[in-house]
């Protein structure tokens, strides 16, 4: 660690969570990028998140020396390949704390997890009349999946709603609960609004009726710890690339008796253990559902991601982001004409917000121009912007690297935003 005395006054003042963010930040080359010749604030880590340096290592050293396809050769390439892979999907289980690497699931992102899960669980187990229950804060992936399987089979999608602050109205869905639910698939933490659901309790509720859980864990894996066991959810999905990993590799976790229960999602390669043409027999778990070579490189990267932030501890990132989210809540809403959209009392790295009646569009264009990267518009939550009345918002999103200078930063801009749109 970076002693007090080497630190600048701004980071001595991270420091005080004793979480040394300067040093941090030495791990992300792409930190140090200029932006329109200004310093890169990167505040939009709910729809990707950096890279850091030993990631990025790891996925080319996986090019250069271990490159190979995997379970298909006896040759020393391919059992080295082999090994790496299956040794990150035992990170991942010691990551989730699930019980075996059985239960864990190579997809492309929680989308694919969440896919899965509608139509290998849904086909064979929600028919016509049956509900399924998701919530008004989900992301389109938790949603259209869902109602293509409704469309299918002929059940109904039922929608729990959520108050002015976003957070959901447990009693009403206590009250959508009944013979007729057969899933239940919320988000453990929103990507447009950053509350934190009381998953535990919407997982008691549901199994009380004997429904199982989907968790959307895309937004919560970075920054909470997440105990499937404890939580006793019966699927999770994240995505490695908002993990400071890869692009198009993910997880989804599913308790092994209902995975074992359920027909595969693609065919192919690697997800059999026979054929004929006269019939197939499926390979064992994790396998029936990994047809076809996988984005090897990205799981070993993915391996690598959760190792550095082992190394970390998402403890102490829970800790120095929830400082800086309530420092940059307060400076931006003392920012007269702004609106925050989410304002639960439980939340994490999620601001989202309005500005007058300026487009968040124009917002996040004047803000670019000074270097802070956010996202605007609808945030992949249509009926999200619908509940709050607004076509848009601004949105930031923080992660463990990021400071109080770039939270100064992004004021400034949005203070600029308001002159600039005052003279029009
Ligand atoms: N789901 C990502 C986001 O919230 C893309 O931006």
């Amino acid at each position: 660690m970076t002693t007090s005395s080497t630190l600048t006054e701004k980071g001595r003042r991270d420091c005080l969570t004793g979480f040394d963010v300067e040093k941090v930040r030495e791990d992300f080359p792409i930190l140090k990028v200029k932006v329109h010749g200004k310093p890169l604030v990167y505040l939009d880590n709910a729809a990707t998140a950096q890279k850091p340096q030993v990631v990025i290592d790891t996925i080319s050293t996986y090019y250069m020396v271990e490159n190979s396809n995997i379970h298909r050769g006896i040759h020393f390439l391919s059992l080295q390949a082999t090994r790496a892979y299956e040794d990150a999907r035992d990170k991942i289980k010691h990551f989730l704390n699930a019980s075996h690497t059985r239960e864990i699931i190579f997809v492309r992102g929680t989308t694919e997890g969440i896919n899965l899960v509608a139509q290998s669980y849904g086909r064979p187990f929600i028919k016509e009349g049956d509900e399924i229950v998701i919530s008004a804060m989900e992301h389109h992936s938790n949603i259209v999946p869902w109602q293509m399987l409704c469309e299918q089979v002929g059940a109904k999608l039922r929608v729990i709603p959520i108050d002015d602050d976003g957070e959901l109205l447990i009693d009403e869905y206590g009250k959508l609960l009944n013979q007729r639910t057969k899933f239940v698939s919320v988000a453990h933490l929103s990507n447009a609004l950053g509350t934190i659901s009381p998953v535990k309790q919407i997982i008691e509720m549901a199994h009380r009726f004997g429904v199982p859980v989907l968790l959307d864990g895309a937004q919560a894996t970075p920054h909470l710890k997440v105990d499937v066991q404890d939580l006793d959810c019966d699927f999770y999905a994240f995505s490695g690339h908002k993990l400071f990993g890869p692009t198009g590799v993910g997880v989804l976790y599913g308790k092994a008796d209902l995975l074992e229960a359920m027909p595969p999602y693609h065919g192919g390669g690697d997800m059999i253990s026979s054929v004929t043409f006269e019939k197939t027999l499926y390979n064992v778990l994790p396998y029936k559902f990994e047809a076809g070579t996988p984005n090897i490189a990205g799981g070993v990267g993915l391996g690598a991601a959760i190792d550095y932030l082992n190394g970390i501890g998402l403890e102490a990132v829970a800790t120095y982001e929830h400082e800086l989210l309530s420092y940059a809540t307060e400076a931006v809403s003392q920012i007269p004409g702004v609106r925050l959209i989410g304002t639960a009392k439980q939340k994490a790295c999620v601001l989202s917000f309005v500005v007058d009646d300026i487009h968040a569009h124009d917002v996040g264009t004047i803000l670019d121009e000074e270097g802070v990267a956010i996202r605007t518009g609808h945030h992949c939550a249509m009926p999200v912007m619908q509940r709050f009345g607004v076509p848009a918002t601004a949105r930031a999103s923080l992660a463990f690297y990021n400071t109080r200078k770039e939270i100064d930063t992004l004021v400034a801009g949005i203070r600029k935003v308001k002159e600039v749109f005052a003279d029009v």
